[in-house]
C-alpha cells in the first residue's frame, strides 16, 4: 500500500484550486496514487444519459479507459438491484474509479406525492447510489474513487421538489460521513449538478440558466482525477 494513503484520504479544503494543487503534490511525492494525467479504468453507470454521455466523453478524451454501464448498456447494472452491482464488480477487475450518473425521484406537489413516489425515490436515487458506494468501496483499486450524483435541489428546493430534495440532501449527508470511513486511500464524493441545458431544452423550458452537460462533466473529471474525499462538488464551480 502506498505510504501516502492516509494523507490522500484526509479531507482537504473544498475548492477547485485545492484539488488541483493536491493532485500535483501527491503524484510528485509518491507516484503511487493515480491522479491527473494518469490512465485509469473508470466504470460510468448511467453512461447513456444526458450527463453520463458527457462524462464518458470527457473521461475518454482525457485518455481513460471507460466502461459504459446501465440497465441496457453492454455492461449491465441496475442500481436498484444490489446483486447486479456486486456482479458488475465481480466481473470487472482493476477498476480505478466508479462514477454513477443514474438516479431519479418522484416529482410533484407534496400533497400529491404517494407512498410509492417516496419508496421509488429512496430505493432508486438514494439507496441505489448508497449501495453502489457500499459495494464499490471494497472493490476499486487502492487510491481509487467513487463519485455519485445529487443535484441543486438538495439546497435550492422549489415547489414540487420535496422527494428529490430529500434524497439529494440524504445522499450528500451520506457521502460526507462515508468519506470518513474509506480505507486503502479510496475516495468518495458527490457531484451536485445544476439544471442541465439539454434537459431544460427537452422539457421546453428556458435553458439559459442551465449548464451544458459538457460543463457539468468537468466536476466529475475533477472528482476522478483529484484528491477530494467526502465532498459535495457543485458542478457550477468547475466551469
Ligand atoms: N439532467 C439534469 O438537469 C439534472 C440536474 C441535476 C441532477 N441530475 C441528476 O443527474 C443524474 C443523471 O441525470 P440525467 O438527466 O443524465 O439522466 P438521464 O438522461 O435520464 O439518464 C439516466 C441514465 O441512467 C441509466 N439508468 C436509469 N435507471 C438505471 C438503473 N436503475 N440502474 C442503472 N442505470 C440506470 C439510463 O440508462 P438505462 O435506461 O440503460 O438504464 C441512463 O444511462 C440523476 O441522478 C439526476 O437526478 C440531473
Amino acid at each position: 500500500m502506498p505510504t501516502s494513503v492516509a494523507a490522500v484520504a484526509a479531507p482537504i479544503a473544498y475548492g477547485v484550486e485545492d484539488i488541483y494543487f493536491s493532485v500535483v503534490h501527491v503524484s510528485v511525492s509518491t507516484g503511487a496514487i493515480k491522479g491527473q494525467g494518469e490512465h485509469m479504468k473508470v466504470v460510468v453507470i448511467g453512461a447513456t444519459g444526458t450527463i453520463g454521455k458527457a462524462v464518458v466523453d470527457a473521461l475518454a478524451k482525457r485518455g481513460h479507459e471507460v466502461l459504459s454501464a446501465s440497465r441496457k448498456s453492454a455492461v449491465r447494472v441496475d442500481i436498484e438491484d444490489t446483486v447486479t452491482v456486486s456482479a458488475l464488480f465481480d466481473g470487472t477487475k482493476n477498476v480505478d474509479a466508479v462514477v454513477c450518473c443514474a438516479g431519479g425521484a418522484g416529482w410533484g406537489p407534496l400533497g400529491n406525492l404517494t407512498d410509492d413516489d417516496f419508496a421509488l425515490s429512496l430505493r432508486y436515487k438514494l439507496m441505489g447510489q448508497v449501495n453502489v458506494i457500499r459495494v464499490a468501496m471494497g472493490k476499486v483499486n487502492a487510491g481509487g474513487s467513487i463519485t455519485v450524483t445529487s443535484g441543486v435541489l438538495a439546497t435550492q428546493p422549489m415547489p414540487g421538489s420535496a422527494a428529490v430534495s430529500l434524497v439529494n440532501a440524504g445522499l450528500e449527508g451520506f457521502v460526507r460521513a462515508a468519506g470518513l470511513e474509506m480505507t486503502r486511500g479510496v475516495r468518495v464524493n458527490v457531484v451536485s449538478p445544476p439544471w442541465v441545458k439539454e434537459t431544460l431544452r427537452s422539457m421546453k423550458m428556458d435553458e439559459s440558466k442551465g449548464l451544458a452537460a459538457s460543463d457539468v462533466a468537468k466536476a466529475y473529471v475533477a472528482a476522478v482525477e483529484g484528491q477530494s474525499n467526502g465532498k459535495v462538488l457543485e458542478a457550477a464551480r468547475f466551469v
